[in-house]
Parts: C-alpha cells; structure tokens; sequence
C-alpha cells in the first residue's frame, strides 16, 4: 500500500489493495446530523483551539459542550474521535442506519460499535477520513492542510466543471460542488474515491460530484475543465523510503505538483479560460519557496499568478516530522538513519526552509505574479538582543503568545503541540530572561526538555519553534530587538 520507486525513477509508485464498491442510502444519518447540531458542535469545539486548522477535535469536545446528552456524546466519542462505543449505548435505529452504510461496525466481541470511517465538519461541510490513518494501511488521509484548502476552494466559488486532483477525502470537492455545475475527483487511491462519494452523499451533493480512483499520471487535463483544483502531496521523501500515499511527494518534493503544473500548462490553448485554485509546498530558501521560480516560468506571460505563503518552517524539523511518521513504515532502518537520508534527499545549502502556501491562478491573464507572505518568519538559531523599553504586561506577553499559535505552521501540532505549549506558558519569564540574554530558542528548547524528560531531538525541536514564537510575541511587544515578519533585511542569521 505504501510507495517505493525503483532506484532513480524519480516516480512515486503505489500499489492498489482493496477495491470498493458500496451503495449509500444517508437520508437516516444525515437527518440525524443536522437535529444534533453536529456541525456547530464540532466548529465550536474547533474555535475553542488554539489549532484552529484541525479537523480532528481531541477528546476535551465532550466536556466543553455541557449541552450535549449522552446519544450526541456517544456519537461524537464513536464517529468523530474514533472511539468504540458500547453496543446498548447507540439508539437502535440510528446505529443500523450508520452500519449499513458502512461508517460503523461492531468489533469482534459483538459488544461494541467500532468506527469505520471518521467524521468532521468545516464551514458546514461533512468529510469522512479511514479511522486509523497513519497507524495502518489506512491511505484516506484529511489534515489542516486539507481544511485551508477547501477554505480557498469556498473563497474562490467556482463555477462550471470543475477537476477535483488527489480529492482524498473529498471536503474540497463537496466544497466545489456547492457553487459547480459538476465536480470530477480523482484520486490514486480508490478508498479516496470512496470516501468522495460517501462526504458527496453526507453533503447531499451526488448530482454534481463523482469520484474515481486514476492515477494523475494517466491523466489528461479535458478541454471543457473551467477550473482544477488541487492539493497533491508535497513532502520531500527519498525513493527507498515507504511513505504514505498522501503525503509522498518524491525525492524534492513537488514531483506531482510539478506534473499537475504542466499538464495545466499543456492543457491550455490561447482560447482557454482556466482556472487553478492549490495548496502546495515547497522547500526554500530563507524568503520564499523555490517553487516560485517554477511557477513564473511556466505560467509568468499568460497567466495571472497569485500566491500567498502562510506557513514557513526550518527544513529541519520538517524532516524530524516527516521521519518521526516513517519509522513504523520502515522498520529496517532507525530514525537516525532516515532523517540523514532525508537530509541528503535535500543537501542544497539553499533549502533551509518548508513552505506551505495557496495558489490561485488565472488564464488567460496578463502575466502578473504576485507572491503576498503572512507567515511568520520563526528562526530557532537566531541570537535575540533587549530592545530599547518594555511595551506591555507580561500577561498582555502571555496572551499574545498563545494568539501566536494560531498562526504557527500546522506541522508544530504534529509533532509536539499542546504539551509544549503549557511547559512554555509556565516558564515565560524565565524563557523571556534567556532570549534577553542571547540564548537561540534551540538553546532554551534543549535545556527545557532534558530538565523534563529525556531529550528526544524531535520534542527539542518543537519546543524550540514555541520558543521562536514567544521569541516573535516579545519583538512584536518592543521587548526584544531580532528577526521579525517584516525585517527580512536586518536579520543576520
Ligand atoms: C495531501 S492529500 C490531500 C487530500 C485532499 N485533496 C485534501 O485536501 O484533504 C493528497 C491526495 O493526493 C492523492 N494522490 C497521491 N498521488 C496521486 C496520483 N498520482 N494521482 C492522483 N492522486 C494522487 C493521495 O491519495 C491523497 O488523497
């Protein structure tokens, strides 16, 4: 299930396992989702988090919601946090209901409800994800990556036919097909097409959107496209390392971007009015992706080109993430030794960093190409210095420390997150006397985890990018002088 290329390919293969093929009648669940309040449940819970991309909420849901009875409770525990439930505690009609289209089952004891698939919401729009992703063969994966998307994908409104590319989940999908006349998915992975359809069936939208399982690479762009969609796999990952599906980009990482990148550009004629509405990543230098230079190339005289860069992160804890979730899939090697192969998969001294960024694009158009960067420059090796007077409280510090999250790159939640969150807020001060004193925020993650717990590097890492964000809160306050969002020039490390 899982990609190897052969050696030098530079193609990421994948092998099919289980075609489905399953019937939906939801009337039953989708009545039930909606007189539960299921959608302002789970965007409520959601607002509440500091990790405000997340679609999966964690298991504090059911105690912020003191409204919730208990069959809402057992539902949310059952479908959205993927936990069993006992079999008495489902009301009988509802629970058959979910079982015959698949989404529940009962464990082997026959005692309990085990979920099949996992369900969320964003913006009122259902999406379902193979409970266990990442910890089995599971491949439908839906991450923040997936609801920024389909955020760009609601903004832009598109009309006409639109291709959904890599639908995964098929939340971006269902969001086309609120404004489309059609929406296409594709995707590799024939569970994907699957879940498509089911999330099409949950959001009532089967008229206007199928899904089949192809492969990008045996596709062509069709003439009468209005606009493709697409959030394709980006991380960079050596040929020999196993890797799931939906996040392999190949040995740079923009092995799949790049070819939806020029089959859009084959596919357009002078005659064509196009659209491309993406999530991407790319690696980088210090100011911006180097997929830009790709982009301008290939579309920077007939096209109108705009991206906008909301995340930006040190290769390196990139890679830490990237290794941390491949070990289990290649147990001949350690961790150690994957992330040296990663390292050497991108040994260019020039890509020193991890973007993520929106792409919106327009044909024809007249050659603009704007690239806007809101994300926060967070570097952990940078010597900070005291700036001149102290602006606010350290409780005014505190709270613009935790809206800081907000805007750090989602990879931070994967690693680490919470938990080095609370240990930051408890030592503000003293975090805030040794950034004063020109210690690096890699220097105080390293001493903060080995006073705690044995110093992993990939938790030194977290909590030496939560470090870079009180770094940025003290500047932005007046506190510290240092590398800011908009003092590119002046930073020199
Ligand atoms: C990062 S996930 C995104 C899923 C979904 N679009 C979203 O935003 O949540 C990338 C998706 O691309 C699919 N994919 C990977 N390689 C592909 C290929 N060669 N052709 C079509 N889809 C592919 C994966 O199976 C996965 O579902």
């Amino acid at each position: 299930m899982y990609t190897t290329a052969p050696a030098n390919s530079g193609v990421i293969s994948y092998t099919e396992r289980t075609p489905p093929d399953m019937t939906y009648d939801l009337p039953t669940v989708n009545r039930l989702l909606h007189r539960l309040g299921w959608h302002d449940i789970i965007e409520r819970g959601r607002a509440n988090s500091l990790y405000s991309w997340n679609p999966w909420l964690d298991p504090t849901i059911l105690h912020q919601v003191h409204c919730l009875d208990d069959q809402v409770r057992y539902l949310i525990a059952l479908l959205h946090l993927g936990q069993d439930v006992p079999l008495a505690h489902l009301d009988t009609v509802v629970a058959e209901s979910l079982e015959s289209n698949g989404l529940i089952a009962r464990d082997v004891t026959g005692d309990r409800w085990t979920p099949v698939w996992r369900l969320t919401s964003f913006r009122g729009i259902a999406g379902v994800a193979r409970s266990g992703y990442g910890h089995s063969s599971a491949n439908v994966y839906l991450g923040s990556d997936g609801l920024r998307f389909t955020d760009a994908v609601l903004a832009a409104c598109p009309r006409g036919r639109v291709l959904d590319v890599g639908c995964g989940s098929g939340i971006a999908s269902a969001a086309a097909a609120q404004t489309a006349q059609t929406v296409t998915a594709i995707d590799v992975v024939s569970d994907a097409a699957e879940a498509t359809k089911l999330t099409g069936e949950l959001n009532g939208v089967t008229e206007t959107l199928s899904a089949s399982a192809v492969d990008l690479e045996q596709f062509l762009i069709d003439s009468s496209v209005d606009t493709v969609i697409a959030n394709l796999p980006g991380l960079p990952v050596p040929e020999h390392i196993s890797y799931p599906v939906a996040g392999n980009g190949g040995p740079d990482g923009r092995v799949l971007i790049r070819s939806l990148w020029r089959k859009f550009a084959a596919s357009l004629s002078k005659m064509s009015k196009r659209e491309l509405i993406m999530r991407f990543e790319s690696v980088g230098d210090e100011f911006a992706p180097a997929a830009l230079q790709e982009l301008q190339e290939l579309f920077g005289t007939r096209c109108d080109v705009l991206v906008v860069t909301d995340a930006q992160l040190p290769l390196t804890i990139r890679h830490s993430m990237t290794a941390k979730n491949a070990t289990a899939l290649n147990p001949e090697l350690t961790n150690d030794e994957i992330l040296q192969q990663l390292h050497r998969g991108t040994d260019d001294a020039k890509n020193t960093h991890f973007y993520c960024a929106t792409l919106k694009l327009r044909h024809p158009g007249e050659g603009t190409f704007q690239h806007i960067m809101t994300a926060r420059r967070l570097n952990i090796d940078h010597r900070y210095q005291p700036a001149a007077f102290t602006a606010h409280s350290s409780e005014r510090v505190l709270q613009d420390f935790l809206i800081g999250f907000r805007s750090i790159p989602d990879e931070f939640y994967s690693l680490g997150g919470l938990e080095e969150i609370d240990l930051l807020r408890d030592r503000l001060d003293d975090v805030r006397q040794a950034l004063r004193e020109g210690q690096t925020p890699r220097e105080i993650g390293t001493e903060l985890v080995a006073t705690n717990r044995a110093a992993h590097e990939s938790r030194v890492l977290t909590v030496a990018l939560a470090v870079a964000v009180a770094a940025q809160t003290l500047v932005d306050a007046g506190d510290l002088a240092g590398c800011g969002s908009y003092q590119i020039g002046e930073c020199s490390c």
